[in-house]
């Protein structure tokens, strides 16, 4: 039995390899967990993170991230491995060759909707990275207090020009990365600096963790007080869960389908989510003892980071290459993110509508910039412009990360366990019974009943039915 199926998955194996004579992929074990892992790791976990864990008052909020992270986090993200793998195809053609009937690759379509909304309002805080990286650059920080270093950040994410200029600037570099393609692109740039960054924010933790009542922000962070939860932090809990692993709009579906056939995909999952949280709370344990020694405000909002790291910077011995360093990494982060959301609308131009690589590429990019730009200017000319009473950012920001991602979720767990055939779910995550699964069954309960019904009920939760 085994041997048969070992000789069927070979089979599929080699259709694939036949079918995709010219697609690229990922040349090594670590390439692929770079790549996923520089996907996940990015300003989610720097920059979104804090701020939302500040807006959801703090250690009761993280629990049910860490909650969401592990019950559905990490099944989410096998399934969309599996989907992509087994697919041999981008987001839309992996759902379409694996289905039948019209519906499931209308959850692709989505994926790529959702990708273009994402990119938009990322590419408006990559943008501040960069300026920071120029501000840190000429140091600009040198001597002022924290009052000082928050007027900076007003005047600078208010105006017009120069955030407007960044964003174009981190986009024509994020299209010209996917240009160069999966192998030369994405694992070059991701391999390297990865732990550089980890290196760094161990540093800048323990910086802030030495400041004056620092204790106060750690007690922020991990004493979970539960009467701080409203019905609105699960929906954002679940969110971010899905938004700093990069999952519900098929970015692993896409990176899936460039993995190799003897890859453990259920390892390279549990990974990159473990990496990923640790990164998130790290920031966090970088932020909050800050947050409370300079007397901030935690529920800042979007701004919170770059209101409060510079005054890190500004009571540590070599600040100035602390500083630079620091958003120099944080924009290779964004950069290693920001590939990744391209990268699902560039296959699906290529694979399902035959573009060029480059001209698809520029194509999208330039779409995503132009909606980008709203997005940015949300912080200033457009300030006023509300849509459901919220700012232009804020509501692409939650429709793609509160809605889209979690519904693409609820979709990919369904497919893959109702809809795919156990056997073949069983089949890619032992790569056709070579490689051990543990837990098997709980994977498959949690992807059948648990996902689903936690997801719909935050849904129903959140709209005030339940
Ligand atoms: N996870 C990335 C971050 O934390 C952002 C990202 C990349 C993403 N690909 C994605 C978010 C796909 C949602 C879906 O910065």
């Amino acid at each position: 039995m085994a041997s048969l199926a070992i000789v069927n998955y070979q089979n599929t194996n080699k259709m694939n390899l036949e079918d995709n004579a010219k697609r690229d992929g990922f040349s090594s074990k670590f390439g692929i967990l770079c790549a996923a892992a520089g996907s996940a790791i990015g300003l989610g976990n720097i920059w979104r993170f804090p701020y939302v864990v500040g807006d959801n008052g703090g250690g009761a909020f993280l629990l049910v991230y860490l909650g969401f992270i592990l019950l559905l986090g990490i099944p989410v993200m096998m399934s969309e491995f599996v989907i992509g793998r087994r697919g041999q195809k981008n987001a839309y053609g992996s759902f379409k060759k694996l289905s039948k009937g019209k519906f499931w690759p209308w959850i692709g379509i989505m994926g790529i909707l959702a990708a273009f909304t994402i990119l938009a309002f990322y590419s408006t805080i990559a943008g501040w990275t960069l300026e920071y990286v120029y501000l840190a650059l000429t140091n600009s920080f040198k001597g002022l207090g924290s009052e000082e270093i928050g007027a900076i950040f007003e005047t600078f994410h208010t105006s017009d020009f120069m955030p407007l200029l960044w964003q174009v600037v981190f986009m024509i570099m994020t299209a010209w990365i996917i240009i160069a393609g999966v192998k030369k692109g994405i694992e070059k740039y991701t391999k390297i600096l990865m732990p550089f960054l980890f290196l760094l924010l161990l540093i800048i933790l323990i910086r802030s963790l030495t400041l004056p009542d620092a204790s106060k922000g750690l007690e922020f962070l991990f004493k979970p007080d539960f009467s701080k939860l409203t019905t609105k932090s699960f929906l954002e809990a679940l969110g971010q869960a899905f938004f700093s692993l990069s999952i519900g709009m098929g970015t692993l579906i896409t990176y899936g389908s460039y993995v190799d056939k003897k890859n453990n995909l259920g390892r390279i999952s549990f990974e990159v989510s473990v990496a990923d949280t640790l990164i998130a709370i790290m920031a966090g344990i970088a932020i909050f003892p800050a947050v409370f020694s300079f007397g901030m405000n935690p529920a800042e909002g979007p701004g919170l980071i770059f209101n409060v790291l510079p005054n890190i910077f500004q009571q540590m011995t070599g600040g100035y290459i602390f500083a630079l360093m620091f958003f120099v990494l944080l924009t290779i982060a964004a950069l290693t993110s920001s590939i990744s959301i391209l990268e699902v609308v560039v296959a699906y131009m290529v694979e399902e509508l035959n573009l060029p690589r480059r001209r698809s590429t520029i194509i999208a990019a330039l779409a995503a910039t132009i909606v980008g730009v709203f997005c940015t200017l949300s912080f200033g000319a457009l300030k006023n412009v509300e849509i459901f009473n919220k700012t232009i950012f804020d509501s692409l920001d939650f429709t793609a990360s509160n809605i889209l991602l979690p519904l693409g979720g609820l979709f990919i767990v369904v497919f893959t366990g109702w809809f795919l055939g156990l056997k073949n779910v069983k089949d890619e995550l032992t790569n056709g019974g070579i490689i051990k699964v543990r837990l098997f069954i709980v994977f498959v309960f949690i992807i059948r009943f648990i996902a689903p019904v936690a997801i719909v009920i935050v849904f129903l939760n959140s709209i005030g039915v339940i």
